[in-house]
């Protein structure tokens, strides 16, 4: 994948590839008026080694509060991004040769660190429309799995989000068969369309959800701050792990965070982040309308930053990128998110969150003349509607 990211971050490439927010979209002034207040304001303690921040915790436990999460102040654990938290409850929980159920197509880092804590992973598998099936989910439990890491929130890859009802039996599995669910959720904030839903944490009456959030995607990636709600008696065992990883978040960071939360620039900046984040979506599911409606499948995401495509089988996006990128524009195949071998080879994520509305507009004519051109040489038109039949 960094080989990949490399690759796309050429002069003239148009990327779809990462999961960034557009450099215009990151709140730069309100993050310097924050800093400058932080440093005039506390001195040299904001530039210390120190404890997690009080201040940031709490409004944090205010914000999962408003969420539906019964938390206080205490139960937030300041971490330093969700790939941290990932680690970290990884370090925790996972003994060699556990097996950890996750989504079929999941973001790389949650497979990284159940791997390399020597999980086997069990890939359950998903809907392109509600994302994790809750029965299959059942089954992998029924089998035996010592952990579940899910994404219910516009799912990297596939965009799209669990229901409430899946949320509540979500919560309710992991309870009934004892095993800890982590809750990876960077991208909830997100939100361009329908209605919000709180997540899997607020209906953990059992105490079995490690939810992770994180500001990457609501404020800026490069903050490297995020937090977890986790059971609280496990709470000091977690700040020991920690402590060799990092001697805690930076002060000047969280300073400067909890200033852009208490100023209430959170929200305004979200509805501008989101609004943009709509209108590129539109413009890129728009055009896989127009030239593939009715010959491929693709997600509806309604926030987020990923559209999930799966082309017709028999089509190897791993082969067109090669294509794609002579032509300039790059996206990442599927089966870079595949917990299953050899899975998702006809897929791809398409990011909509990085390049200018007109990026995309020419990004996805580049990518979708490569892609015709594929599929009209694999699937000659009378063969591609015989295959369509048998679907
Ligand atoms: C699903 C998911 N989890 C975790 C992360 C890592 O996030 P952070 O920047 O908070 O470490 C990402 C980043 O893209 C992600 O997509």
């Amino acid at each position: 994948m960094r080989e990949l990211l490399a690759r796309t971050a050429r002069p003239g490439v148009i990327s779809f590839a990462g999961g960034l927010p557009a450099n215009r979209n990151l709140p730069l002034e309100q993050l310097r008026v924050c800093l400058d207040a932080v440093l005039s304001r506390d001195d040299g303690r904001a530039l210390q080694y120190g404890p997690p921040y009080a201040p940031l915790q709490e409004l944090i436990a205010g914000y999962m509060r408003e969420r539906g999460v019964v938390c206080e102040t205490g139960d937030v654990f300041i971490t330093s991004g969700n790939q941290q938290g990932l680690e970290l409850v990884a370090r925790l929980l996972i003994d060699p040769g556990a097996v950890v159920a996750v989504e079929e197509y999941t973001f790389t880092g949650v497979m990284q660190a159940a791997l390399g804590h020597g999980a086997t992973l069990a890939p359950v598998a998903v809907d392109l429309r509600a994302g994790l099936d809750l029965d299959a989910l059942e089954d992998a439990l029924r089998r035996g799995v010592q952990m579940l890491i899910l994404i219910p929130d516009f799912h990297n890859p596939l965009g799209v989000s669990m229901d409430a009802a899946s949320r509540v039996r979500a919560a309710e599995l992991a309870a009934r068969y004892g095993v800890p669910l982590v809750e990876d959720d960077p991208y909830s904030a997100l939100r361009f369309a329908g209605e919000p839903l709180p997540p899997v944490k607020a209906y953990d009456d059992a105490g079995r959800v490690f939810y992770l959030g994180s500001f990457s995607k609501m404020v800026a990636p490069a903050l490297r701050l995020g937090w977890m709600i986790a059971p609280r008696e496990l709470q000091p065992r977690l700040t020991v792990l920690r402590e060799s990883l990092d001697l805690e978040s930076s002060q000047l960071v969280q300073r400067t965070v909890a200033e852009f939360l208490a100023r209430g620039y959170l929200r305004p900046h979200l509805e501008q982040l989101n609004a943009a984040n709509r209108e590129r979506c539109r413009l890129m599911a728009g055009a896989l309308e127009r030239a593939l409606g009715g010959q491929a499948h693709w997600t509806t995401p309604q926030g987020g930053v990923f559209i999930w495509l799966v082309l017709p089988g028999g089509v190897d996006t791993q082969l067109i990128l090669n294509t794609a990128l002579d032509a300039q524009v790059a996206f990442v195949p599927g089966f870079a998110f595949a917990a299953r071998e050899g899975a998702g080879r006809s897929a791809m994520r398409l990011n909509f969150s990085n390049a200018t509305a007109q990026g995309i507009q020419e990004g996805m004519e580049r990518l979708l003349a490569v892609v015709r051109a594929t599929i009209d040489d694999r699937f000659p038109a009378e063969a591609y509607r015989l295959l369509a039949a048998d679907d």
